[in-house]
């Protein structure tokens, strides 16, 4: 069964052809940051003219380099619809619902965050740690995007709780917000990554939220963190604007170093944590912030250290992209989503995952 798939929620328009819900025959994506970088964050009217612009050529071209001559070599077509920006996931949904109508296939909605958990369900020879195939259930991933921090248990495909997540702010959105204010510009991650490589973690010792909380053993906490980092990089001279006034690199790297340290930390322990409360037998991480390489060679080292199969994707498929929504809606489809929502599916702005 050959899927095409559209993703346009946020500020990447990607399309891509999934066989049998795991085997990539072509993944486009094309990105906006430069667009939105002089803004400083994302632009919500210029993200969606934006796709409008590029969604044909993109879906045109997942097309031909899956060898797709005919819609009718396809089964389904599958959209994200939710969580997003609904400007941007508009697009995506009429771009899909003409598809469909042009084609008479079937279309089926799939949850952004779900699309992130499938993932890890992608055949892929470059993805870190296990292989897809030994994702024993219960299987608990957390899911760290720019606008997501959730720790979700699958009890098998289509079947999952929600343990916990963020309080506040999403761990992707906390590293854009800090790279921001360390004048690092964006993305965010990348950015705090490539600073905190030449810095030192130990320099600060910033605060651990939700320490000591039992009520919220299995949530995560970032807006007490960064409003620490914005009175560090105040006290170091930095403007919160993004201004570096003069601040040596040095200050920066060890205060981006000390940030990133402690995000993965965080993570990390509540992964740990949920994994052991909840017996899980393989663990995952997915979403942008999984591409972070501290977090990933910490959490390799760490299930390692306890046994538990652990599995990130590869970098392309840790930040938006529309296989892992092929993948989602193959898997899916017996479960949890109708067969064919029809030409009457709406996006949602929220849409919570379980
Ligand atoms: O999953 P994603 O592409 O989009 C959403 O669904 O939100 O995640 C984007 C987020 C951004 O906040 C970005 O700063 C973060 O992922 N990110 C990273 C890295 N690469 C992307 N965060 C930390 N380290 C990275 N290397
Ligand atoms: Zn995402």
């Amino acid at each position: 069964m050959r899927i095409l798939a559209i993703e346009t929620s946020c500020d990447e328009t990607a399309a891509a052809v999934v066989e049998n819900g795991q085997r990539v025959l072509s993944s486009e994506v094309a990105s906006q940051v430069e667009l939105h970088a002089r803004f400083g964050g994302i632009f919500p009217e210029l993200a969606s003219r934006q796709h409008v612009l590029a969604i044909e050529p993109v879906v045109a071209r997942a097309l031909a380099d899956a060898d797709i001559e005919e819609p009718a070599e396809l089964d389904a077509v599958a959209v994200t619809c939710g969580p997003g920006l609904v400007g941007s996931l508009m697009v995506g949904v009429n771009a899909a619902k003409g598809f469909c109508l042009g084609s008479n296939l079937p279309l089926i909605g799939v949850n952004h965050l779900v699309g992130h958990l499938y993932s890890l369900w992608l055949e892929t020879d470059r993805a870190l740690g296990c292989d897809w195939r030994d994702l024993a259930f219960p299987h608990l991933s957390l899911i760290v995007s720019g606008g997501h921090t959730e720790l979700i248990l699958m009890h098998g495909h289509g079947s999952w709780e929600r343990l916990g997540g963020t309080l506040d702010d999403a761990a992707g959105e906390a590293f854009d917000k800090v790279a921001r204010i360390l004048g690092l510009g964006m993305p965010g991650g990348p950015a705090i990554q490539q600073a905190a490589s030449q810095g030192n973690p130990a320099a600060h010792d910033l605060p651990y939220p939700l320490r000591r909380d039992p009520k919220h053993a299995l949530d995560f906490s970032f807006s007490g963190l960064k409003t620490d980092m914005l009175h560090r990089c105040r006290r170091a001279g930095l403007d919160p604007d993004g201004e570096n006034n003069g601040v040596p690199p040095e200050v920066v790297n060890d205060l981006a170093a000390a940030f990133q340290a402690r995000v993965a930390e965080l993570l990390l322990d509540r992964l740990e944590t949920a994994a052991i409360l909840h017996s899980a037998r393989s663990i995952g991480i997915c979403g942008g912030v999984s591409a972070n390489a501290l977090l990933r060679e910490q959490a390799l080292s760490r299930f390692a250290g306890l046994g538990l199969p652990l599995r990130i994707p590869p970098l392309a498929w840790c930040t938006d992209n529309a296989a892992m929504i092929g993948a989602a809606a193959w898997f899916g489809r017996p479960v949890r989503f109708e067969p064919d929502h029809g030409l009457d599916l709406d996006v949602a702005a929220r849409l919570p995952v379980a």
